[in-house]
């Protein structure tokens, strides 16, 4: 068995801990969010840890109504700049703790007084040192190359912040649901292994969603980049209508991230248009309708909203990549040239 199928099944277990171990924490720094009036945050990030920060803004901004930046920490490091942080919660996110250019986004905010938050797995890191909070994802040491439990601690944890500072208890309620149905999921993944045999032998493919489900685009898109070897390249449907659609030819795979909620009106459209191209479609989808549209479908629990998907979306798509390297001879936990840590300065 693969390290990385190990630390995907302990994704129920692993958002339960982080949920009690980092409780107070959440709470404080709700409160001090609230008194702050903070009405605007800045997020560092690299690689899976910038598509947990995507997944924030979206819901920061949705439930909030406050904009959210995503720094460029080259600008920290490369050029020796700094920002005008005003009123900003700031916040570094990093598996290892160890992401010297975020480090010095949450440093430059510190000596602004600005509040500072670090999401990180290790305790002891550098980044969970610096930052005026730490979020803990408690996930345990993650082996396999590619992230699995880290990032879903991490947009777990960052979701708990978010239905605390919001005050939004019925959101609150539904994160609580999400371990339970991560485990469907999990206990259901011989659905999502019959089907990769027909992916076996593609080189390139699209990754695509709309709205809040762009961060998982983009993550799922990393998964099978790192673990198969495809080429895959992640799209909002927004986006891809641009331009990027004329590189749509006869059986180009297409996985599309398609639930129930705000986004489907356009992902219906884009469906209609890639089957007209004669593109290759694997549809994760709650909506039997949508589902009928692919040459190929994964279902998802019918019960999950818009905010929840992203947590389906990405343990179907962990085990959808997890499930093709193997069958494509890959061993998914040490890609080739990539190392567990990479540091960016
Ligand atoms: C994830 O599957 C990738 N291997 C990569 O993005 C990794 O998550 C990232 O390099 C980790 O950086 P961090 O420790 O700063 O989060």
């Amino acid at each position: 068995m693969s390290q990385m199928w190990f630390e995907i099944q302990e994704q129920p277990q692993v958002l339960k801990n982080c949920l009690e171990k980092n409780q107070n924490t959440l709470i404080s720094l709700a409160q001090v969010l609230k008194e702050r009036e903070i009405n605007h945050v800045i997020i560092a990030a690299r690689g899976t840890s910038d598509h947990a920060a995507i997944y924030a803004k979206y819901l920061i901004e949705i439930k909030m109504g406050i904009p959210v930046t995503l720094a460029a920490p080259s600008v920290f490091t490369l050029y020796n700049k700094t920002l005008l942080f005003n009123n900003s919660l700031v916040i570094g996110i990093s598996q290892s703790g160890k992401a010297a250019d975020v480090l010095e986004v949450i440093r430059a905010a510190k000596v602004q007084g600005m509040p500072t938050l670090s999401v990180t797995n290790d305790e002891a890191s550098p980044l969970a040192q610096e930052a005026q909070f730490h979020l803990y994802c408690a996930a345990g040491v993650e082996k396999s190359v590619a992230a699995t439990k880290t990032f879903t601690s991490q947009i777990y944890l960052l979701a708990q912040l978010v239905a605390l500072w919001s005050g939004d208890e019925a959101f609150k309620a539904e994160l609580a649901r999400v371990p339970a149905l991560i485990t469907q999921i999990i206990e259901n993944a011989d659905q999502v292994k019959n089907k990769v045999e027909r992916y076996r032998f593609m080189n390139e493919c699209f990754v695509l969603a709309r709205g809040i489900n762009y961060a998982i685009a983009l993550e799922g898109a990393l998964k099978i980049q790192e673990t198969t070897y495809v080429r895959a390249k992640a799209y909002a449907t927004s986006d891809f209508h641009h331009g990027p659609f004329a590189m749509v030819d006869d059986h180009m795979p297409v996985v599309i991230f398609a639930p129930q909620g705000p986004s489907l009106k356009d992902i219906h459209e884009m469906i209609q248009k890639l089957k007209n191209a004669g593109a290759d479609l694997l549809i994760v989808s709650n909506d039997a309708e949508t589902l009928a549209m692919g040459n190929c479908s994964l279902e998802i629990p019918s019960e999950v909203n818009d905010f929840i998907s992203p947590f389906v979306n990405v343990v179907t798509a962990q085990i959808f990549a997890c499930n093709l390297a193997k069958l494509r001879g890959l061993n998914p936990d040490a890609p080739r040239g990539l190392s567990k840590v990479t540091i960016t300065r």
